[in-house]
C-alpha cells in the first residue's frame, strides 16, 4: 500500500554531498541584506524561493513585487527543482525505509513496526498527556543498533519550550541499556526562540547533518510558536502558509537523510463538537495533510495513557495503552 511518503509528488533529492550549494546571495538583485531577511523569514534555499509567491518574497525582504518575481524567475532557473523520480527509484528509497522501536510493544504495532524513517510522525494530547516524554525515549531509542530496534542514529531535538530534559535521556539511556553519557553526546539540542527561529534550525540541522548520521528529528512542540504569534482569527491563512513551508522542509529532511520527523501538538477545543472528544489537534488540514502518522494521547488510570491512531493511510485504526516509568515509556 502506497502512504502519504510515496504519494507526495515532493522530489526526492539525491545525497546531500552531490549537491552543489548555491547560496542566496548568487543571485542576481539579491545583497546581503535581503538574503539575510529572507533567511529570517524561512526562505533558506533556492528552491523555498523558486516556489514561493511574488507578494510574500517582497513583504519578506522588504522589496517590490517586480524584483520579488525576478528573484523567483532566477532562483526556479537555479534551483535543482529535480520533478520527477521514476517509480524504481521511488521503490529503492522506500526499501530503505527504517524504523525506530518506542520500547513499547503496543505503540510499535500500532506504528506498524515503530517509528517509520522518511515520514513526518505527531503525537498529540492535551498537557501532561506523556508527548514530551515520547519524543525522549525515541531520541535515546533510534540510538541502539538496528538488532535492537534502533537505527544507530543521532538526534536533532528542537525544543520550543525549554522542556528537554538530560536527566530524563538518562534514566531512559540505563533504561535502554545505553551508557547515558554517550547517549546525551550524540542528541543534538537547539531551542527555538520563535517560529523563525524553529524554521532557521531546520536548516542548520542539514548543515549538522552532513557530518553526523542524523536519523531523527524531534520539534516539541511544532504549533505552540505558530499559535501564540498568530493570535487573531484574520492571521489564520498566514500561520498555516508558514506552518506549511516548514512542514515542508521536514519532510525534505527526512527524505534526504532517510530520517524520522517526530512533531509533537497541542490540541484545542472545539466548540461545535457536542459528541465524542471536543478537542483537536493544532493546525487542522496543513498538520493533517504533512503528517504520514499521527497519535493522539489521552490519559487514562494513571501512570497509563492511551495512544489512538488517527486518519491513518495505511494502518488499520486502533489503540495502545502504555505507562509512563522512571526508565522510560513501557507497556
Ligand atoms: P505538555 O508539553 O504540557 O503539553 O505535556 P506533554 O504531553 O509533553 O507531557 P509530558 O510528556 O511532559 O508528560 C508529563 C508526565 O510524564 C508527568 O505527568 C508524569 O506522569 C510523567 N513523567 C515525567 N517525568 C517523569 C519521571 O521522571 N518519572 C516518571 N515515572 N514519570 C514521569
Ligand atoms: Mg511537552
Amino acid at each position: 500500500m502506497p502512504s502519504k511518503t510515496a504519494a507526495r509528488s515532493a522530489p526526492a533529492e539525491p545525497a546531500a554531498e552531490e549537491k552543489p550549494e548555491i547560496a542566496l546571495e548568487d543571485l542576481p538583485g539579491i545583497g546581503q541584506t535581503t538574503a539575510d531577511k529572507l533567511r529570517e523569514s524561512g526562505y533558506t534555499d533556492l528552491m523555498e524561493l523558486a516556489v514561493a509567491s511574488p507578494g510574500d518574497v517582497a513583504e519578506a525582504a522588504e522589496i517590490g513585487v517586480a524584483i520579488a518575481q525576478k528573484i523567483i524567475g532566477e532562483a526556479r532557473r537555479k534551483a535543482d527543482v529535480g520533478g520527477f523520480e521514476s517509480g524504481t527509484q521511488l521503490l529503492e528509497r522506500r526499501k530503505k525505509l527504517g524504523r525506530i522501536t518506542t520500547s513499547t510493544k503496543a505503540l510499535d504495532e500500532l506504528l506498524g513496526g515503530g517509528v517509520e524513517t522518511q515520514a513526518i510522525t505527531e503525537f498529540s494530547g492535551e498537557f501532561g498527556t506523556g508527548k514530551t516524554q515520547i519524543a525522549h525515549q525515541i531520541a535515546v531509542d533510534v540510538q541502539l543498533p538496528a538488532a535492537q530496534g534502533g537505527l544507530g542514529g543521532d538526534v536533532v531535538y528542537i525544543d520550543t519550550e525549554s522542556t528537554f530534559r538530560p536527566e530524563r535521556i538518562v534514566d531512559m539511556a540505563k533504561g535502554a541499556g545505553l551508557d547515558p553519557a554517550a547517549t546525551l553526546e550524540r542528541i543534538h539540542v537547539a531551542r527555538a526562540f520563535n517560529s523563525n527561529h524553529q524554521m532557521l534550525l531546520v536548516a542548520k540541522a542539514q548543515e549538522l547533518a552532513r557530518e553526523r548520521p542524523i536519523r531523527l528529528l524531534v520539534v516539541d512542540s511544532l504549533t505552540a510558536h505558530f499559535r501564540s504569534e498568530y493570535m487573531g482569527r484574520g492571521e489564520l491563512a498566514p500561520r498555516q502558509q508558514h506552518l506549511n513551508r516548514h512542514l515542508h522542509e521536514l519532510l525534505r529532511f527526512a527524505d534526504t537523510y532517510n530520517a524520522s520527523i517526530v512533531v509533537t501538538n497541542q490540541v484545542s477545543a472545539r466548540p461545535d463538537i457536542l459528541f465524542g472528544d471536543p478537542t483537536r489537534p493544532i493546525g487542522g488540514n496543513i498538520v493533517a495533510h504533512a503528517a504520514t502518522y499521527r497519535v493522539y494521547l489521552r490519559k487514562s488510570k494513571p501512570p497509563r495513557r492511551i495512544a489512538r491512531l488517527i486518519d491513518s493511510p495505511n494502518l488499520p485504526e486502533g489503540e495502545a495503552v502504555f505507562s509512563l516509568t522512571t526508565e522510560g515509556i513501557r507497556d
